[in-house]
């Protein structure tokens, strides 16, 4: 007992005398090292000021969205129409919202609607989702991520050095992900080419894959404003789709240069499908990895058509209706004055022999969803209205009173259901924000895992 006392007090007396030390040298590096200590400490304010804006504005949403926005204003330099203010944003919204609203109301009203009862079917847990670029696929991969969470599935995540994707452009790589308990995943939503061989090693047998398609001019019209393709082919006039599809096989010139002979314009949703965009529909290659995608991914949703999409994906795996609302507000929204800019014959069918494998493509997607919907028959239409309903719902709730609850009562398609504050939290959290929340507890498992074997 008096030992233990000792070596105590001899232990803090040595901490004590090593802190001294630390303080001492400090000093010293002060009056040798100014500007280093300057410099380091700068370093230290500006990580701090990231974590603050990492963690504390996310309660802040709106907040953190001017800021966003603001950022995103000084960054654009192609800029030049006027960028949304948060008034007009919120507008646009609440347009929506009552353009949806308005039919919905009428057709459910007086008729008897039965009962809920629980599905026989056994919700699907694994799924690959390929995040398609500029096609509205952040919106639908956070709700991908709010599922992983609140089930407690593993989430796949990127451990390289671009956190939002697995070795973009290339395929992704076995030593691309961080590793989890088990060794297998869930959930696949961050972006990723399209490649069976990393589904079949690392997801369970079987995955569901799905993937997401935008109608094509406005894919490209997105891509053109996001890379500042008008700048890089120095299109300069008012029109620069046009010049530019007019044109188009000079312009892939450029191109070859710019991006060591990948395209971002050419059958570019296709290559994150894993086709080789240089090809055309009609070559043998290109008919049999047609072939095989069409087969291993059934369905892929349409963003001009997301509410029927969202309802075949939730029919499809079996979940429930509270899975798949997502965020009103548009994710990477951005306005730029040639959003919707009409385009001439001769570029409207030289695009179509440019990206003959996306047209293709996304002509078989919208079919077989359409063919899905009409499958559905009356009952398809009835949930998709309720959806449209409680979806402008759950958002107007938690725009106007996000740190509330309401509660909503059962219906034929969902059991009786609350929405609070931490729905409302996740239903806006940013991808990064998801990414933190998992890794945490997915490291956390693993470790506990190899602590006691
Ligand atoms: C997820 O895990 C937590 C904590 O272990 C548990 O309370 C919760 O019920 C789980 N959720 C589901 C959907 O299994
Ligand atoms: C683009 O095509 C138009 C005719 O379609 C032609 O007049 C113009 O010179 C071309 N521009 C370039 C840069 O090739
Ligand atoms: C998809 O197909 C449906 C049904 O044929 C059609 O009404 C719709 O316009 C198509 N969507 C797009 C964006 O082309």
């Amino acid at each position: 007992m008096r030992r233990s006392g000792w070596y105590g007090f001899l232990r803090l007396f040595y901490s004590i005398k090593d802190n001294l030390a630390v303080l001492t040298s400090l000093r010293h590096l002060w009056r040798t090292n100014r500007p280093l200590v300057v410099l380091l400490g700068g370093m230290v304010l500006l990580l701090a000021l990231y974590t603050y804006l990492l963690l504390v504005i996310e309660e802040k949403y709106e907040e953190r969205q001017k800021l966003l926005i603001a950022i995103r204003n000084l960054a654009d330099d192609s800029f030049r129409s006027k960028q949304p203010t948060m008034e007009e944003h919120k507008e646009g919204l609440s347009q929506t919202i009552k353009r949806l609203e308005s039919p919905t109301q009428s057709r459910t009203q007086g008729r008897h609607i039965p009962e809920w009862q629980p599905p026989t079917c056994e919700p699907k847990q694994n799924v690959a989702f390929v995040k398609v670029h500029k096609a509205g696929s952040t919106t639908v991969q956070s709700v991908f991520l709010r599922y992983g969470y609140f089930h407690n599935l593993t989430v796949m995540l990127p451990g390289g050095r671009n956190p939002a994707s697995f070795s973009w452009a290339n395929n992704p790589s076995p030593g691309d992900a961080y590793p989890v308990s088990g060794g297998v995943y869930n959930i696949l939503t961050h972006h990723a080419r399209y490649h069976p061989e990393t589904i079949q090693a690392r997801m369970p047998p079987d995955t569901v894959r799905v993937a997401i398609m935008r109608h094509l001019l406005d894919h490209l019209k997105s891509m053109f404003n996001f890379i500042h393709l008008n700048t890089k082919y120095k299109l300069l006039s008012i029109t620069p789709i046009q010049t530019f599809l007019e044109n188009v096989t000079d312009y892939a010139e450029i191109d070859s240069k710019f991006y060591e002979g990948r395209s971002p314009t050419r059958n570019f949703q296709s290559f994150v499908l894993g086709f080789d965009q240089m090809k055309d529909v009609g070559d043998e290659s290109t008919e049999q990895h047609f072939r095989e995608v069409t087969t291993d991914v059934p369905f892929v949703m349409i963003l001009e058509h997301l509410d029927e999409s969202l309802v075949v994906l939730k029919r499809t795996l079996c979940w429930s209706l509270a899975d798949i609302f997502y965020d009103w507000t548009a994710r990477n929204y951005r306005k730029f004055y040639y959003k919707s800019s009409s385009l001439s014959d001769l570029a409207m069918e030289n695009h179509r022999k440019w990206s003959s494998i996306d047209y293709a493509l996304y002509e078989h997607y919208n079919r077989t969803l359409w063919e899905e919907v009409a499958k559905g028959g009356e009952d398809f239409a009835l949930e998709l209205e309720h959806f449209r309903t409680m979806n402008s719902n759950v958002n107007e709730h938690c725009r106007i009173d996000p740190k509330g609850s309401r509660s909503f009562p059962a219906t034929k398609w969902s059991m009786s259901w609350t929405v609070d504050a931490k729905f409302c939290k996740q239903l806006r959290q940013e991808r990064f924000i998801w990414d933190w929340k998992l890794a945490m507890r997915q490291n956390e498992k693993l470790r506990r895992e190899r602590l006691s074997p």
